[in-house]
């Protein structure tokens, strides 16, 4: 078809990975396999909207704004974006968009935007190309918006849906590389319904970015044992996930999060980004959960906030904890209460 103009607003939101993604190699393909909850507070809006130029452009054509102010700063990342997804959608240079953006959780909360923020744009601009080809299926929409998300930022592939989401090739569930899938087999409901609540340690910019990170797991000496580690840990999530099983869900979540954080401190050069306050909280949950037998645990992602995960029917209880026990390690007393979510939507 034909579009002349047009505009398009998408809520995606932000994940929190259970089996780690660390290493990649070429196009945003990942070394190993990984699986997330969808998170459902944590979210990025994103408006789009398009106007056709009179002929193609040489260059693209976009300006953004972010929480209502221009955001210049942005755009060196977006051109990127473009560029690598262009191949996949030939009509951007036909376009001029106007790009405005928010996110759910404050600004300089330390917690990463790219996966909500990439795969929000991602949204929009699958929906100019189905304005253009009409007769796509959603599960094509729904796969090409994760594959062009990947493109952005890795993780940002497994936000579209949810509650869990699977990336990358793995002997006994057939996911792929190339994007996300919803997990295919049966999940049991405590893990449909499971909460995090994101304990804010540290809301300065993170000293390593992932893509400095990704790389190096390249030459790392660890790096084979941590691949081969991620398959064996998904498939034992699979009788996880189908009994309901906590206890193990618990060991391997926990497990993921100190091994990520151990490949930053044997890497070359070397990095801790957790911070006292985080293993105070770390410590402090271990200490309630062998006190009280709650099936409470932490995720951690490249940085020093922690994730407290539980089961819905703990909420009152946890939410309790958090309060008299772990807020106190929380910079400014800052947390945020999310919950598993369903993916994106469309506004
Ligand atoms: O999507 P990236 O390139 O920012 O990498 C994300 C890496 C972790 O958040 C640490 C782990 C993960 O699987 O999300």
């Amino acid at each position: 078809g034909q579009v002349d103009e047009g505009k398009v607003t998408y809520r995606s939101p932000s994940n929190i990975a259970l089996v780690k993604y660390w290493g990649k190699k070429e196009h945003q393909i990942p070394a190993n396999p990984s699986i997330s909850f969808t998170l459902e507070s944590c979210a990025t809006t994103t408006t789009v909207s398009f106007t056709k130029l009179k002929s193609k452009a040489k260059d693209y054509s976009f300006e953004l704004s972010f929480e209502g102010k221009p955001k210049e700063d942005f755009k060196p990342k977006i051109e990127v974006f473009f560029n690598r997804i262009e191949p996949y959608l030939p009509f951007l240079k036909e376009y001029h968009f106007i790009i405005e953006t928010s996110n759910s959780f404050p600004h300089s909360s330390g917690i990463a935007s790219s996966a909500s923020g990439m795969s929000a744009l991602a949204l929009c601009l699958m929906h100019l190309e189905m304005e253009l080809q009409p007769d796509l299926t959603i599960e094509y929409f729904n796969q090409k918006a994760s594959f062009l998300a990947r493109l952005g930022s890795g993780s940002a592939c497994r936000s579209i849906e949810g509650p869990l989401v699977q990336w990358g090739k793995h002997e006994t569930v057939g996911s792929t590389d190339l994007f996300g899938i919803r997990y295919p087999y049966k999940v049991h409901p405590v893990f449909q319904e499971y909460h995090d609540t994101i304990l804010l340690v540290d809301k300065g910019q993170k000293q390593v970015s992932s893509t400095v990170g990704h790389d190096l797991m390249h030459n790392h000496p660890f790096a084979e044992q941590r691949f081969a580690q991620a398959h064996e840990n998904l498939t034992k999530l699979r009788t996880v996930f189908e009994n309901g099983d906590v206890e193990t869900f618990i060991q391997i979540v926990e497990s993921e999060a100190l091994t990520l954080h151990a490949m930053m401190m044997t890497s070359l050069p070397y990095f801790i980004l957790m911070k006292s306050n985080t293993l105070e909280i770390i410590n402090t949950i271990w200490a309630f959960r062998k006190k009280t037998g709650t099936p409470v645990c932490f995720t951690l992602d490249a940085g020093a906030n922690v994730h407290v995960l539980f089961p819905k029917a703990e909420k009152e209880k946890v939410d309790r904890f958090i309060a008299d026990e772990l807020v106190v390690f929380c910079e400014n007393g800052q947390y945020i209460c999310d919950s598993v979510g369903y993916g994106a939507k469309k506004l």
